[in-house]
């Protein structure tokens, strides 16, 4: 009988695929299969075999990492399960094909079929929620009585300042998927609400850039682009070199050594805290986790932390005069053609980029077991970060992780104080602490959009963007989406599956920190227990002004004896 007929009686047939016999586990190849690209690795003593390519943006596995029983690619960090083919990390979405691989006489022979447990697995994919679900909702969302699409403002910073607009931004998810939102002082932007199409476009970089125009709203130049921009505003292919470096310091594995370190940071921080009656919970607990976590991984002298926690302020809160003063506010920073030229048009990011690029300068010299070690040693091709790439690098990882973790840290506060029979959940079953984060996340999007810019005509929902009009994917719609999210607008501490878009779902940038931030989150929630029934506010939290960061500038707490 020949191969192809033993296709049709007996399934795909075997293909002998090499020897690699005397190979290390941990070793990966890449062999090809009635013309597909599969990757052979070598696992505890014994061979599996599984697509070659990523199910995120067809990066080649073979050349991504195992750890144990899953495999790690080396583009975006996403990984899988080798025994299901399940996603374990996003950003990929879709389950990793698996086949079967055994040894005969010495050679190795894989076939185009699923082993059984990978035939087995049921895929878990969140995709759409059954209209019956969503009309039994228990918590209604926005009242939208009155509300015209012409009422709509994403740029009126006075209401950002006061809340969420969520009856405008389910008022657009639901009448105009793709809206237009003229400027004041700008050319306008589109804005998409849906969360597929918040996906599609994080994914479609092609005709969504990052670097054209930069991720964020202001207009700039294509030269001060270029002067300012680091990883986040870059695409392939220079964003898949650049990130292929930088995620060997944030893969899972390598985060989660650092677990218990974590936890003894939010053990330490909690019980000072509560050591006092009244206290503001943004300054003694949600600034402090994150910063000496960044710390801690990255090898910064903890004193360090509160210069570095100012100057992260003054950047990100360069729309609040209160945080930045009124001489440096973003809007009068823009006609400096100089601050035109610096990471969000602020001074201050010139210390921050000269802190990061002494560090990386000292660590490349005397290397020691942290990040910074890691990230100015990786090498990908021959190639490694340079002292300005690490100098602006470094400040995208400040600013991208610490201010966004906070304010997880202080809406999730406020939310599980808002709904005290989720919070008595969470202390009478703290194994709930993962699926919670989650929900936290979801439902606090530190980050509410982030912008692309259109390098070619198109057409979405009926109506043309042209090249060049700005793009925005707004995550505050997105994540109460109620095609894909049941009762959205209700904080269940046990909500699973839970593919939020917090963390920029979809795309090549989805979130570095992603792993580092839900797990500081976890940790939080976890040490929280104790406290949580002994916590109340003791007054109004008061809001950033700003309609990019959801971010919570004080919340006073009080505790009870
Ligand atoms: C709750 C906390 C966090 C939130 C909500 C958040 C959100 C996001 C989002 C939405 C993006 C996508 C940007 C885009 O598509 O243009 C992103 C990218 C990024 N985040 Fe986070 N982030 C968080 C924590 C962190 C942490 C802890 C770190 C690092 C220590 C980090 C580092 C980064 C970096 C470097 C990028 C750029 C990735 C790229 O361009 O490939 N983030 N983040
Ligand atoms: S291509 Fe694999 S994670 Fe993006």
């Amino acid at each position: 009988m020949t191969d192809s007929q033993a296709s049709t009686i007996e399934g795909p047939a075997w293909h002998r695929v090499g020897p690699f016999d005397d190979a290390p586990d941990g070793t990966l190849h890449r062999v090809e299969v009635e013309g597909r690209a599969v990757c052979v690795g070598r696992v505890e003593g014994a061979w599996v075999a599984f697509d070659d390519t990523c199910t995120h943006e067809e990066c080649p596995l073979s050349d991504g990492e195992l750890d144990g029983r899953v495999i790690v690619c080396p583009c975006h960090g996403s990984e899988f399960d080798l025994r299901t083919g399940d996603v374990l990390t996003p950003p990929a979405l879709d389950p990793l094909p698996i086949y079967d691989a055994r040894v005969v006489d010495g050679a190795l022979e894989v076939r185009l079929s699923p082993p059984p447990a990978a035939a087995e697995a049921v895929h878990e994919r969140e995709d759409h929620v059954p209209e019956a679900v969503a009309r039994s909702a228990t918590v209604a969302g926005p009242s939208l009585e009155g509300l015209a699409l012409d009422d709509i403002d994403l740029t009126d910073l006075d209401v950002w300042e006061r809340r969420v607009p969520y009856d405008w931004l389910t008022l657009l998810r639901r009448e105009a998927p793709l809206h237009w939102q003229p400027e004041r002082d700008g050319r306008g932007f589109w804005v998409f609400t849906r969360y597929d199409d918040i996906v599609a476009v994080s994914k479609d970089f092609e005709t969504y850039s990052s670097e054209v125009g930069g991720t964020s709203l202001q207009d700039l130049t294509p030269e001060e682009v270029e002067a300012r921009k680091s990883m986040i505003d870059t695409d392939p292919p220079a964003h898949t070199r650049m990130r292929a470096l930088v995620n060997k310091g944030f893969t899972p594995r390598v985060v989660n050594t650092y677990e218990e370190r974590i936890r003894g940071i939010a053990r330490g921080i909690l019980a000072q805290a509560f050591r006092q009656d009244a206290f503001d919970w943004v300054e003694a607990v949600a600034s402090e986790i994150p910063m000496w976590v960044f710390s801690e991984i990255m090898g910064l002298p903890v004193e360090d932390r509160r210069l570095i926690i100012e100057l992260g302020d003054k950047i990100l809160g360069n729309t609040d005069p209160e945080v930045v003063g009124e001489e440096y506010v973003v809007e009068r920073a823009l006609h400096d053609p100089e601050l035109r030229k610096l990471p969000f048009s602020s001074p201050f990011s010139l210390d921050l980029i000269e802190y990061g690029r002494r560090l990386g300068e000292a660590r490349r010299r005397e290397p020691r077991d942290d990040i910074t070690t890691r990230l100015v040693q990786a090498e990908v091709d021959g190639s490694q970060l340079g002292e300005h790439e690490f100098g602006l690098f470094f400040i995208l990882l400040t600013t991208a992780g610490n201010e966004t973790t906070r304010h997880t840290i202080s809406l999730g506060l406020l939310d599980l104080l808002e709904h005290p029979d989720e919070a008595a959940r969470l202390v009478a079953d703290p194994s709930l602490a993962a699926t919670a984060a989650d929900e936290i996340l979801r439902r606090a999007h530190p980050v509410h959009h982030f912008r692309r810019t259109a390098t070619r005509d198109t057409t979405v929902h009926g109506r043309r963007i042209r090249a060049g009009d700005k793009v925005t994917m707004w995550y505050a719609a997105g994540n109460y989406d109620e095609e894909k999210f049941a009762d959205p607008f209700r904080l269940d501490v046990g909500r699973t599956p839970n593919r939020h878009l917090t963390f920029g779902l979809g795309g090549p940038h989805f979130c570095l920190g992603a792993h580092l931030a839900k797990l500081e989150v976890k940790i939080w929630l976890e040490e929280m227990v104790p406290y949580l029934e002994r916590i109340e506010l003791a007054g109004a939290p008061t809001r950033l002004r700003s309609n990019f960061f959801n971010g919570i500038k004080r919340l006073p707490v009080r505790v009870r004896a």
